[in-house]
Order: structure tokens, then C-alpha cells, then sequence
């Protein structure tokens, strides 16, 4: 199975292709995430990327192009994978057109997981993420069982990301309308969009994902 999510910043993209992941047995493969390990890393990427992302701005197509060409054909995706944070712009799902052709894949379906921006910056300023495994919580909506001890592997450190505050915030949804938007009527042309509630609870939203790709 193969499918996109496709939603402003905090729209639960991750949170949901978490699930999604152990649920179906494939990979989630979050832009975001290799952008931010390149930067971590300090590789060429990595650096070109940095202020870039803590601005809120999007990195060049070319550099996210060549990032998801390799990686779909890497043998843990072959059994699926989930896009998520990408694509983010009209030259980017054309040239994903491009890229899955060549391979011989296709794509089961585009989900947007609809949102209002006013929910937006509560779930974003409201996020932090596990330093050691990654699983990701929030202050509200979505808290450990034991407070302070991640639930996934038992660890205590937290992180939050550096483009998680207001400025860069205001600045990320600005990118989604005007560059990722448009992918809306795009995918919806050609007849493969599908949307899902992104307001409902984490459960719920799960359930009508689930739903969406059951029916395929
Ligand atoms: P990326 O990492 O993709 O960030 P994003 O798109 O801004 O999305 P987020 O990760 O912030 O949100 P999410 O939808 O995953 O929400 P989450 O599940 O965490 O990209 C970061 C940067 O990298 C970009 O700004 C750009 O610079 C660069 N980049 C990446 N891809 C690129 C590309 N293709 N082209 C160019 N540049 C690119 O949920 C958020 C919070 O809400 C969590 O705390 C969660 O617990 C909570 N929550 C989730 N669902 C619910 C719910 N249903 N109800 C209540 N709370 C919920
Ligand atoms: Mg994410």
C-alpha cells in the first residue's frame, strides 16, 4: 500500500502515520524527519537545510526530489510506504508522477486530513517528542501514561523541535496555503483525494483513515 497524507503542519500527519505503520506493515516516510537527521548529522543537506526549516520556509525541490527518488526503492519500502510532508509543492507531485512511473509503482491514495488553522499553533506550541525513541506526545491532547516517562520505551527526555514556535510557526502555514494547497485540486482532478476529519480525536481519525484505505 502506498498513500500520501497530506495536511498543514500539526494536521496529525505523524502522529497518525505512526499507527498507520505498525497497523499495515509499511514505512512512513517523513521528509520533515530526514531533513531534520540530515541536519543532526551535519551533512551537505543538512546544512543547506537548517535555517531554511527553522525559518518555517520550504528546502528546494530539488533537494526533497532526490531525497524520496532514493529512498522508495530501498528494500524496507517494499512493501509500502506512507508519504508524509511530501509532497509540499506542485513541482514536487509532478515530479513524484515522474519518479513512480519509472518504478513501476503506484500510489493507492491521497488523504488530506482537514484542519482549521485555528487549532493549528495549539498543537503545535502543545508538541514534544521522545529524545530517545522518537514517539511524540502532547501537553493537551496526548500525555504519557505515567507523567514524565515515555510510554514507548520508558526513557525521561524530551525534546521539542526549533520550528516549533510562534514565528516560524505563522511562517509554515503561510507555506502550506500558498505552495501545498494547491495540490488539493490537483490530486482532486484526477480523482484520487480523499479526506478525513483531522478535527475529530486522535482515535477517530485513525478510524476513518483506516476506512478511506480499506476502501481503496
Ligand atoms: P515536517 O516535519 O513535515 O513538519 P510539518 O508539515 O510542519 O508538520 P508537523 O510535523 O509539524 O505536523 P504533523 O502533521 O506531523 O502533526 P503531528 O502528528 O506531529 O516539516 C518540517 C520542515 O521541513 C518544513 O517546514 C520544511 O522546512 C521542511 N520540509 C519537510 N518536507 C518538505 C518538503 N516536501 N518540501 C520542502 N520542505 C520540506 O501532530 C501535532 C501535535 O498535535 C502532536 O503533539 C499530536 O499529539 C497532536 N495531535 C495530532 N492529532 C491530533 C488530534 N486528532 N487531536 C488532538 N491532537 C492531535
Ligand atoms: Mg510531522
Amino acid at each position: 500500500m502506498r498513500f500520501i497524507l497530506l495536511g498543514a503542519p500539526g494536521a496529525g500527519k505523524g502522529t497518525q502515520a505512526q499507527r498507520l505503520v505498525d497497523a499495515h506493515d509499511i514505512v512512513q516516510l517523513s521528509t520533515g524527519e530526514m531533513l531534520r537527521a540530515a541536519v543532526a548529522a551535519g551533512t551537505d543537506i543538512g546544512k543547506r537545510a537548517k535555517a531554511v526549516m527553522e525559518a518555517g520556509d520550504l528546502v528546494s525541490d530539488d533537494i526533497l526530489i532526490g531525497m524520496i527518488s532514493d529512498r522508495v526503492t530501498e528494500a524496507d519500502c517494499g512493501n509500502g510506504f506512507i508519504l508524509d510532508g511530501f509532497p509540499r509543492t506542485l513541482a514536487q507531485a509532478e515530479a513524484l508522477e515522474v519518479m513512480l512511473a519509472q518504478k513501476s509503482l503506484k500510489l493507492d491514495a491521497v488523504i488530506e486530513m482537514k484542519v482549521d488553522d485555528a487549532l493549528l499553533i495549539g498543537r503545535i506550541t502543545g508538541r514534544y517528542t521522545c529524545a530517545n525513541c522518537g514517539a511524540g506526545y502532547h501537553d493537551e491532547n496526548l500525555k504519557p501514561k505515567v507523567a514524565g516517562i515515555c510510554d514507548n520505551c520508558g526513557r525521561t527526555e524530551f525534546s521539542h523541535r526549533s520550528d516549533d514556535n510562534a514565528e516560524a510557526v505563522t511562517t509554515r502555514l503561510a507555506a502550506y496555503h500558498e505552495q501545498t494547497a494547491p495540490l488539493l485540486p490537483f490530486y482532486r482532478d484526477k480523482g484520487s483525494l480523499k479526506t478525513v476529519d483531522g478535527m475529530a480525536d486522535i482515535d477517530e481519525v485513525t478510524r476513518q483513515l483506516n476506512d478511506v484505505l480499506a476502501l481503496g
